[in-house]
């Protein structure tokens, strides 16, 4: 069951680029995405009314698209313009228009049924990717597993400290050890921590032989990962001080299918913090991280689906992904 009534990363912003007709699922939905003249996002239903051929193999003219198998052409907001060989064209002849907007670098689009619930405001801010202040590499990678589990993985960053000891974890068993902070948000989970007495490891080391780490995540529906890990010396308190360096990342899981997600990410640190090459050595290593949850959840996912109704052990490390879960569950019951 899906939550309808939600914002979507659908894409990066520029994966549409102008005169490109992109296809993508998002909640078993088909959709098709492409730029009007303007620099408008459209987003439509990927299915022709006419026989269900998909638009995203039809032909851009102009700020309209054609259906390439019979011609029918249709408007942005998503009307049937016109039907080669008829000139009377129905009223139902049309497609879905889901709204869409760009916040951030990000492509979102509301996938519920009630175009005038989709409120932009709910749409969470994230950093572009050209935001001066900052210097951000990005990707996306797709997995074969239901987006919960990638929720999970994210909502426990105890992970860190085992499945990926020799990249993220960087030698921090305190990511295990270490029991965050919870607060509610507006549809998800604020988690903090200090991870105190960390000894800095490869460029890192120049911040000092210790450092006191804050790490601060906002986590929201549907899988938005907006984390800030901030460096101070060590006694440090509050983390508001000036830091010794400032690491941005940003992330969001979009469920495609029951079993397929796409997971689009952000990651780099202020701009005076890293250069260019450093920002690159530090997206490389956070990008072999991601594939090393790519392998586990996936080869989990296979197990799960070998016997689905065998029940999990919960552990005091379960907190976030098990209150996040009651809040999606809680979703679905309301009919969001
Ligand atoms: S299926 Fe699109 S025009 Fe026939
Ligand atoms: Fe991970």
């Amino acid at each position: 069951m899906w939550v309808r009534n939600a914002w979507y990363v659908a894409a990066w912003d520029h994966e549409i680029a102008p005169g490109r007709i992109a296809a993508r699922t998002i909640v078993d939905q088909p959709l098709v995405l492409y730029r009007t003249g303007a620099g408008e996002i459209v987003a439509l239903e990927d299915r022709c009314c006419h026989r269900f051929a998909p638009l995203s193999l039809g032909r851009l003219e102009g700020d309209d698209l054609r259906c390439m198998y019979h011609g029918l052409k249709f408007a942005p907001d998503g009307r049937c313009i016109e039907i080669p060989g008829q000139p009377l064209i129905p009223r139902s002849a049309c497609v879905r228009r889901y709204p869409a907007r760009t916040v951030g670098s990000w492509v979102w689009v509301w996938m519920g049924d009630d175009a005038a619930a989709a409120d932009p405001a709910r749409i969470p801010s994230s950093v572009a990717l050209d935001d001066p202040a900052y210097r951000l590499r990005a990707g996306q990678l797709d997995y074969a597993a239901h987006y919960l589990l990638i929720d999970d993985n994210l909502l426990d960053l105890s992970h860190l400290s085992f499945a990926h000891e020799k990249t993220l974890g960087l030698n921090m068993p305190q990511w295990a050890d270490n029991r965050p902070t919870m607060t509610p948000i507006d549809r998800g989970l604020r988690v903090q921590r200090w991870l105190r007495n960390h000894a800095p490891s490869g460029f890192m080391k120049k911040l000092g032989e210790r450092v006191d780490v804050w790490n601060s995540y906002d986590f929201i529906f549907p899988g938005v990962f907006l984390q800030r890990t901030v460096f101070f010396p060590p006694g440090t308190q509050d983390p508001t001080d000036t830091p010794l360096f400032y690491r941005v990342d940003e992330q969001a899981v979009t469920p495609m299918t029951e079993r397929s997600s796409r997971y689009f990410y952000a990651a780099g640190a202020r701009s005076g913090d890293l250069t260019d090459d450093r920002v690159d050595r530090l997206f490389d290593v956070t990008k072999a991280a991601f594939h090393e949850d790519k392998v586990i959840i996936e080869a989990q996912q296979k197990l799960i689906d070998l016997d689905p109704g065998r029940p999990m052990l919960p552990t005091s490390l379960d907190a976030g992904p098990t209150r996040f879960r009651k809040m999606v569950e809680a979703m679905v019951a309301s009919g969001s």
